[in-house]
């Protein structure tokens, strides 16, 4: 962990950027559009939730953001604590659990999952979504999770490990060429982001062991301040009993591109189609990964 004052300043930010985030008209991202969500990721998440459910009983949710999966737990009989560093976040979800009529099954909790104790044998399962490549102290966090699960419970994640500097590369360029709703100068004025959209997990963290910002998001510091160290730091202490890879590259622009309005979703399927075949032919791996594991 960097030194506890910048710490400190880090994590304020990155609270406040979660609790601010807002759909941008000019950068859409795949979650806020639902049709093209179900394309891309609707068969995945689904059985992600189908896992979670079939554990029956506790589960804890890490970086719940609004709520919307610990909603449906709640929903699906699970009785479920869900923490956020987002205060804001936190509220959100508390009202919207309050008007769905589950609120007695869901206690969220605002905390900092890099410094957080979780209570010991707890939960039937711990799950996370999209949550765990902003955790610095993953290594930790993993070890609190082992602590917290009952013998013999489920850790199933649902995470983002990132495109690689190559994939990164040809997506920022096809960023810069193909119409966006970010106009073409918006675009050319964010060069300057391009070494830290670039950037893996060795040399962010190199950077902010430096105590330099270069390398890291200017709204959210801790963003993928963790990739494929995730992964190590589970097989360290569970027994993997699924793993796959999903979504490769097109997920990642098809939001973003000014297709045709009447041809978006039927480009889209068919960008869908060839990340597909992207890893059937394993030319790549997914940029997000499932993973279920036990405790033994
Ligand atoms: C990409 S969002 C995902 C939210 C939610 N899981 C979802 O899928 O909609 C990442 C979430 O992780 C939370 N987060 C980031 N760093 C955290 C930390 N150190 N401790 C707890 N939560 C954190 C953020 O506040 C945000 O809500």
């Amino acid at each position: 962990m960097p030194d506890y004052q910048r710490y400190q300043e880090l994590i304020s930010r990155e609270s406040r950027h979660w609790g601010e985030v807002r759909p941008d008209p000019d950068n859409p991202q795949l979650w806020h559009d639902p049709e093209l969500y179900e394309i891309f990721f609707g068969i995945e998440y689904r059985s992600f939730i189908e896992r979670i459910v079939a554990k029956r009983g506790t589960v804890l949710e890490l970086g719940c953001g609004e709520g919307k999966l610990a909603l449906e737990l709640a929903q699906r009989g699970m009785t479920v604590t869900a923490i956020d560093l987002s205060t804001e976040r936190v509220q959100r979800a508390n009202e919207t659990a309050r008007v769905s009529g589950v609120g007695s099954r869901i206690t969220f909790l605002v905390d900092d999952l890099n410094t957080a104790s979780l209570p010991p044998e707890t939960y039937d399962c711990v799950v996370a979504h999209d949550a765990l490549h902003h955790i610095l102290e993953i290594d930790r966090l993993c070890e609190e999770v082992r602590k917290s699960l009952k013998p013999g419970g489920s850790f199933i994640v649902w995470d983002f490990v990132g495109m690689g500097p190559i994939r990164k590369l040809f997506a920022a360029l096809l960023y810069a060429v193909v119409p966006t709703y970010q106009p073409y100068m918006a675009k050319w004025n964010l060069r300057h982001r391009l070494p830290a959209f670039l950037a893996g997990e060795r040399s962010k963290r190199a950077a902010l062991e430096k105590g330099s910002s270069s390398l890291l998001h200017p709204d959210s510091p801790f963003e993928e301040i963790t990739q494929r160290s995730m992964i190590d730091a589970i097989l360290k202490r569970f027994t993997v009993t699924e793993r796959h890879t999903f979504a490769p590259f097109f997920y990642y622009l098809a939001p973003k591109v000014r297709f045709p309005r009447a041809m978006k979703y039927s480009l889209a399927r068919s960008l869908k189609r060839v990340d597909d075949m992207l890893l059937r032919l394993r030319f790549s791996e997914g940029a997000y990964f499932f993973l279920e594991a036990r405790k033994n």
